[in-house]
């Protein structure tokens, strides 16, 4: 039986994540920040829930001590520039070094369609540069890179464009602001998403601990569905599949870059996480949509599934 440990399993994607992993008869570890933030998952049979600060080395490197892989799906949308050094950079570096020490020879980053390893710096955001330098630090250390002493491990990097399922904080949100609101006026209509099923990226990893993929290692893998939507569509589609309107959602509204940022700054003083920030929108500057220089879902024998018939069923129950 495998013994995996799951970073961020607490979390949207990590759930459907740890989900599969039991069914596979596996044993799951999943590190959490407060007990409470586990309900998700903490009945799964054959799941041990562990507090624990992921970002103090020694306790990680206690935590990762007997397991055979390590999934990592802890990462932050809004923050400081700190903050996403902290959790996408600084963490790598800790999980790296423990995966090391320890012996953990399967480790899954997923990361964000748009990193770059090789060049961090010419991306738009701090989000995809610190994910992009996170990947890096895996990478190297993958291949047991400044090291005498310590091997490497196996790494898959799976890049997801944005992710869609029954709990996710995109469709459902901009259905729900538009069960609030007249019109919906919205930054970066223009940019391009090649949404993906939850469970298609669940079962990438899934795939990537069996070593399904064909590639070697370190190997990146694009998680993209099938179509291409601007989020001007995107947003569309949420009102009307959530039957807003009588099914024709709100009216779409696309804002110029200046009044985006206004509002982002007007979202940002607002108490908790914004629908949009300043970052998010530096972030839709690129297309978010395959390159097609790494291989997709395909490679790992899933055929990604079309969002329309599933968004349907969870956001017309909503
Ligand atoms: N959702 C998407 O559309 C999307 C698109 C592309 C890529 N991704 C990537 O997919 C992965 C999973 O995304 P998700 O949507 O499932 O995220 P999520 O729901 O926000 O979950 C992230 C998890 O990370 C942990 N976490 C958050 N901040 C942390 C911090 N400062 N220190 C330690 N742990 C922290 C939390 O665990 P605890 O609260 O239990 O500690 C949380 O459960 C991430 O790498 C994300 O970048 C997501």
């Amino acid at each position: 039986m495998k013994k995996i440990i799951v970073l961020g399993g607490t979390g949207f994607v990590g759930a459907h994540v740890c989900e599969k992993l039991v069914r596979q008869g596996w044993h799951v570890t999943v590190p959490t920040r407060r007990r409470s933030n586990a309900q998700s998952v903490q009945h799964l049979p054959g799941l041990t829930v562990r507090e624990l600060d992921v970002h103090d080395a020694a306790a990680l490197q206690d935590a990762v001590a007997g397991h055979d892989a390590l999934v990592n799906l802890v990462a932050i949308l809004h923050g400081t520039q700190a903050e996403f050094e902290r959790v996408h950079v600084a963490l790598s570096h800790t999980i790296a070094h423990a995966c090391a020490v320890a012996g953990v020879a399967q480790v899954v980053q997923i990361s964000a369609l748009g990193a770059d390893a090789l060049q961090p710096q010419t991306l738009p955001s701090m989000y995809l540069r610190s994910k992009s330098e996170g990947e890096a630090v895996l990478m190297q250390a993958a291949v047991g890179a400044g090291a005498t002493d310590r091997k490497g491990f196996d790494l898959s990097i799976l890049r997801p464009s944005v992710i869609f399922g029954e709990q996710d904080k995109f469709l459902n949100v901009f259905a729900k602001l538009q069960k609030l609101l007249p019109v919906l006026p919205l930054a970066g209509a223009g940019a391009r998403f090649q949404p993906v099923w939850v469970e298609d990226v669940a079962n990438a990893v899934v795939r990537c601990l069996e070593g399904a993929c064909d590639q070697p290692s370190p190997r990146i893998i694009e998680a993209v569905g099938p179509e291409v939507f601007t989020l001007k569509q995107l947003v569309q589609l949420s009102g009307q599949l959530a039957g807003i309107a009588g099914g024709f959602g709100r009216t779409v509204i696309g804002l110029p870059m200046w009044a985006g940022r206004l509002q982002a700054t007007l979202m940002g003083l607002a108490p908790g996480e914004p629908v949009m920030s300043h970052d998010n929108l530096d972030s839709m500057k690129v297309d978010n949509v395959a390159s097609g220089k790494h291989p997709g879902l395909a490679s790992l024998g899933i055929t990604p599934s079309a969002l329309q018939p599933i968004a349907q069923d969870y956001l017309s129950r909503a």
